[in-house]
Parts: structure tokens; C-alpha cells; sequence
């Protein structure tokens, strides 16, 4: 299949190249080692400002992605109806894409692919971003395996304002090693992206260190480096703590709209869940206690079904479950809901919420209703799951150029920046640990220990590693913070290919990476955004 792909592309290849098309062809790919082939998709996205609907009353203004099909199958490209997120873009493993990034935005924006393995200038590193007015090109062959992936902005300094203000979209990935499985599909197959958001009296997204002029519009204040821009100076001291610690609302949303009963099919159906808060963490779980079955991760399909009575979803996570809503009665209802957790060693009392600039509120860790499902009173048609899904190696740590002494890493906090290991983010930078070799694999650790933390608080943070999918090998959790842990530590979905780990207070996650394919400047980070724009960020270098 794959060796005629590649044929058929050398031929089309061969065909452009006697055509007066390949000149265009030529000039228009020079920056990638692509071949020069029309891709199989080509959309325009637009990065823009718009009005949706979102509670009763003024509709609430935000940023989005209008999409825009220029080749390619109609249905790579579905819009979410009255949502500022989207569109959902619909690929399959092997094909070649095109997409144009417009900035219509009043600042500089790009877009990154999260878990998507391509070359490092196709990656949306913050060193691209364009200005307002201008365009980005990105070619590149989807080479992942089938699975959810997703994509948002990642200027160094605005993420958390941009993506709040609702640019997000999801990217899923098809193969034929998944469409064998026959597993539920079209309306039986259901993205769920979960957010959370304050809105102000006029239903407009309340963002720290947003402009109050025009509050659904994120300011122009930065958190990065300029920690005392114009929006942190008006928001004030409250502000620019809630921006560090995190930002949270109170409004749980889900595709974009506060969560409305779904009605649903007595079949079997497959959820596709995207943790797409800016910092808040989900412990996931079935309303009548019954166990989730889970299907999927960041990277794809398990090898084979996993049940969990929860599973804990740290921003930018994804995790897939198959539910047989055909084994339910008709007209039963039944919720995803998000339980109660320790989110954080102390933080409760002492950095309390009102210090952190928010009265009352939806803290980190509180329990509340996600989406609610009725089953329809259709004939009952259940399903069977097969047990084993796509086969995954076993992960081998022996086979890590370091595998006896892992590289550590820590977040760290300094003078009100985080960073790791003590240094922030620095845009073109890379330490030696943080320089790895071309086509070799190596373990690292993330350790959350709260080590130079504000007043010795550890909190969780949700580690993303750019431009490939890694495993993970093991979790250790220090006594003291044994008991919070124990109240997330049965949640974990750890068998598959990962691209973002939560990593607990107290906690060390050690990882296999194995860095293939592509050199250059890649970001790791912390995607609670509000830690990465404040530094908790920085460069892995691959060096050829
Ligand atoms: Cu989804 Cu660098 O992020
Ligand atoms: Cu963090």
C-alpha cells in the first residue's frame, strides 16, 4: 500500500516536472525538502476576529480560525456550527498538506500542530510567528499514527490570551490499520474539547491582563519577558499571580458552548476527548460509576482497550473511550464528570484564590458535570469492541544513549518567572543537556519537586514535548506527597505513544524519546499556558 503510495507520488512527481506547473511547483516548496507534488489537501486558515453566541444575551467576542478548502476531499474540513473553535480538519496517514496561515489578528500569531511529528520550521515554533496581515505556508506529509491531534497558537508570551480568546482546533488523523477495526464512525465517532472560561456581565471572556476597553479581546500586556507589560500594570498584583499560577473559569464549556444534554444512538460510540483548558485538569469518569474504557491517547490507539474507573486529562492531553450506549435503556441518561482531586501540596490555603486576584470560583481539582448523554429510544443495537486495537512495540529503555543516567528536568520558580531547571525560556537557546543527537533515543525525567518554587508550592504541570511521540517508563511520587497523588494516581492512561504528561507534585515521570527524522529547534513545555508564557519553556535541540 505504502510502496504504491510512494510510487503514485514519484510518477505525479515525474508528470509535474515535464508541466509548466513545476515551476510554480518549484518555487512554491523551495523551503522543505517535500516533494514538489500538489498536495493531496490544501486549506487556508484565518486567524481573525468574530462574534458567537455562546450564553443567552450579547454574544461573546473572540478570536478564531475561519477555514477555507482549496484542494482536497470536502470533508477534511468541518466547521463546529456557532463555535468559535474549529474547524476540525480530517487527514489520513501518508497524505501531503498544505495550509496557509492569514494573521487577521491585531497582533502576531502561529500556529503549532500539537503531536504532529514534522520538520522543525513546520512546527510553529514561537521564532516563526508572523505579523498581522501576513502568511505562513505549511507543508508537510501527516505521518502520524491514526488518533486526535490538535492545533493552537504559540506566540512566546500570548498563547494562554490567544488560545482563551478561542483559537483551537482539532486535527484528526485516519489510517487503514484503524479503519479495519471498524470502529464507530460519523455520528457515532464524537469530538468532545473541554474548556473552562470566565465571562464578565456582558458575556465577555475575562482574561488577566486583558484590555477592560474591549474585554473579550486579549491585551496587549504580555506575560513573558515583559511580565509588567501594560495589561499585568492594570490588572495589578492579583493579575500577574493569577497569570503565573494559572488562569481558571468557572464556566465549564464543551466545544466551545456551555455543555447541553446530547442526544445519542443505541450503538456503541467512540469519544474523542481534548483537554483544551488554558491550566485547569480533568479527572474524567462515568456518572454511574461504571468503569471507562479507553480506546486512546495523545498518540492514537492502545494496543488494546484499557479500563480505568477514571483518567486523569491535563491540558492538551487527548484520551479516546468507547462507550456502548446500545447496553443502555431507552431514554436513560448517564454524564461525564470531572471528580474531585488534590490539585496542588498547599495550595489551598495559604496561596488562596483571593490573593490570586478570584473570589470564590471553580478552583483547580473541584468536581462538576462535563457532558450529559440521553439515550435515544432508536431499536438497541450493541456493539462488540475488538481487544486488540494497533499494535504498539514495547518501550526499551536499554536502547536510550542514556539510559543509566537519565537527563533531569525540573520546573523551576525564580523571581516571579517560572523555567526549568532554573533558566526561562530563551527563543533561539539551548543547553547542552537539552542537546540530543539525530536519530538516537534517550530517557529523561521530569521531577516536580517545587525545588525554587514560590514559598517551596509544588503544582502540577502538564509537560508537552514538540515534534514527536514519546513513551512513558515509570512514575515515582515522594512520601510527603503521597496522599494528594493517591487521589489521581489510578487515572493514568500510560500505555501508548504520549506527546504531554502530567507530572504531579512530588512527582518523577521518566520518558523514552527517540528523536527521528528531523534536526532542529524544538520546544519542550509546561501546557498549563500561563506557566509556559511565563517561562516555563524551552528549546531541545537536534543536532544531525
Ligand atoms: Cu500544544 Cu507547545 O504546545
Ligand atoms: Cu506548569
Amino acid at each position: 500500500m505504502d510502496i504504491d503510495r510512494r510510487e503514485l507520488l514519484l510518477r505525479t512527481a515525474c508528470a509535474l516536472a515535464a508541466t509548466p506547473g513545476a515551476v510554480w511547483a518549484q518555487a512554491g516548496t523551495a523551503r522543505t525538502a517535500e516533494p514538489p507534488t500538489q498536495p493531496d489537501l490544501h486549506l487556508e486558515l484565518h486567524a481573525e476576529a468574530g462574534e458567537v453566541p455562546i450564553r443567552p444575551g450579547t454574544p461573546t467576542r473572540v478570536w478564531r480560525y475561519r477555514g477555507r478548502l482549496l484542494r482536497g476531499d470536502a470533508g477534511a474540513l468541518e466547521t463546529m456550527p456557532g463555535s468559535y473553535l474549529g474547524p476540525l480538519i480530517r487527514v489520513r496517514r501518508g497524505q501531503r498538506v498544505r495550509i496557509d496561515l492569514i494573521n487577521a489578528l491585531p497582533e502576531s500569531t502561529i500556529i503549532h500542530w500539537h503531536g504532529l511529528h514534522v520538520p522543525d520550521d513546520m512546527d510553529g515554533h514561537p521564532r516563526f510567528a508572523i505579523a498581522p496581515g501576513a502568511r505562513y505556508a505549511y507543508e508537510f506529509t501527516v505521518r502520524n499514527r491514526a488518533g486526535s491531534y490538535w492545533f493552537h497558537p504559540h506566540p512566546h508570551g500570548r498563547t494562554g490570551a490567544q488560545v482563551y480568546a478561542g483559537l483551537a482546533g482539532l486535527f484528526v488523523v485516519g489510517d487503514d490499520e484503524e479503519a479495519a477495526l471498524g470502529l464507530p464512525a460519523g455520528a457515532q465517532d464524537i469530538a468532545l474539547v473541554i474548556q473552562d472560561r470566565d465571562f464578565d456581565g456582558d458575556n465577555q471572556f475575562v482574561y488577566p491582563g486583558g484590555d477592560s476597553g474591549s474585554p473579550g479581546m486579549p491585551g496587549r500586556g504580555t506575560m513573558g519577558g515583559g511580565m509588567m507589560g501594560r495589561g499585568m500594570m492594570r490588572g495589578g498584583m492579583g493579575s500577574m499571580m493569577a497569570a503565573m499560577m494559572g488562569v481558571l473559569g468557572d464556566q465549564i464549556l464543551v466545544n466551545g458552548g456551555a455543555p447541553a444534554v446530547r442526544e445519542v444512538s443505541r450503538r456503541p460510540h467512540r469519544l474523542r476527548l481534548l483537554n483544551g483548558a488554558n491550566t485547569r485538569t480533568l479527572k474524567l469518569a462515568w456518572s454511574d460509576g461504571s468503569p471507562l474504557t479507553v480506546i486512546g491517547s495523545d498518540g492514537g490507539l492502545l494496543s488494546g482497550p484499557v479500563p480505568r474507573d477514571y483518567v486523569m486529562l491535563a491540558p492538551a492531553e487527548r484520551v479516546e473511550l468507547w462507550v456502548d450506549f446500545g447496553r443502555r435503556d431507552a431514554g436513560s441518561e448517564v454524564a461525564l464528570r470531572s471528580l474531585a482531586f488534590e490539585a496542588g501540596a498547599d495550595m489551598g490555603g495559604m496561596m488562596g484564590r483571593g490573593m490570586m486576584g478570584r473570589q470564590g470560583g471553580l478552583p483547580d481539582g473541584a468536581a462538576f458535570e462535563v457532558q450529559r448523554f440521553r439515550i435515544d429510544s432508536g431499536p438497541a443495537q450493541p456493539g462488540v469492541l475488538p481487544q486488540a486495537l494497533a499494535p504498539i512495540t514495547p518501550a526499551d529503555p536499554r536502547e536510550a544513549v542514556n539510559a543509566a543516567q537519565p537527563k533531569v528536568f525540573q520546573p523551576t520558580m525564580g523571581m516571579m518567572v517560572w523555567g526549568i531547571n532554573g533558566e526561562s525560556f530563551d527563543m533561539l537557546g539551548a543547553s547542552e543537556l537539552e542537546t540530543v543527537k539525530l536519530g538516537t533515543q534517550e530517557v529523561w525525567e521530569f521531577r516536580n519537586e517545587g525545588r525554587g518554587s514560590m514559598m517551596g508550592m509544588a503544582m502540577p504541570h502538564s509537560m508537552h514535548v514538540h515534534g514527536l511521540q514519546f513513551r512513558v517508563l515509570s512514575r515515582a511520587v515522594s512520601r510527603r506527597h503521597a496522599d494528594g497523588y493517591a487521589t489521581v494516581s489510578a487515572g493514568f492512561v500510560d500505555d501508548g505513544w504520549k506527546d504531554t504528561v502530567l507530572v504531579m507534585p512530588g512527582e518523577r515521570v521518566r520518558l523514552l524519546l527517540r528523536f527521528e527524522d528531523y534536526a532542529g529547534l524544538f520546544l519542550y513545555h509546561c501546557h498549563m499556558l500561563e506557566h509556559e508564557d511565563s517561562g516555563l519553556m524551552r528549546n531541545y535541540l537536534v543536532k544531525a
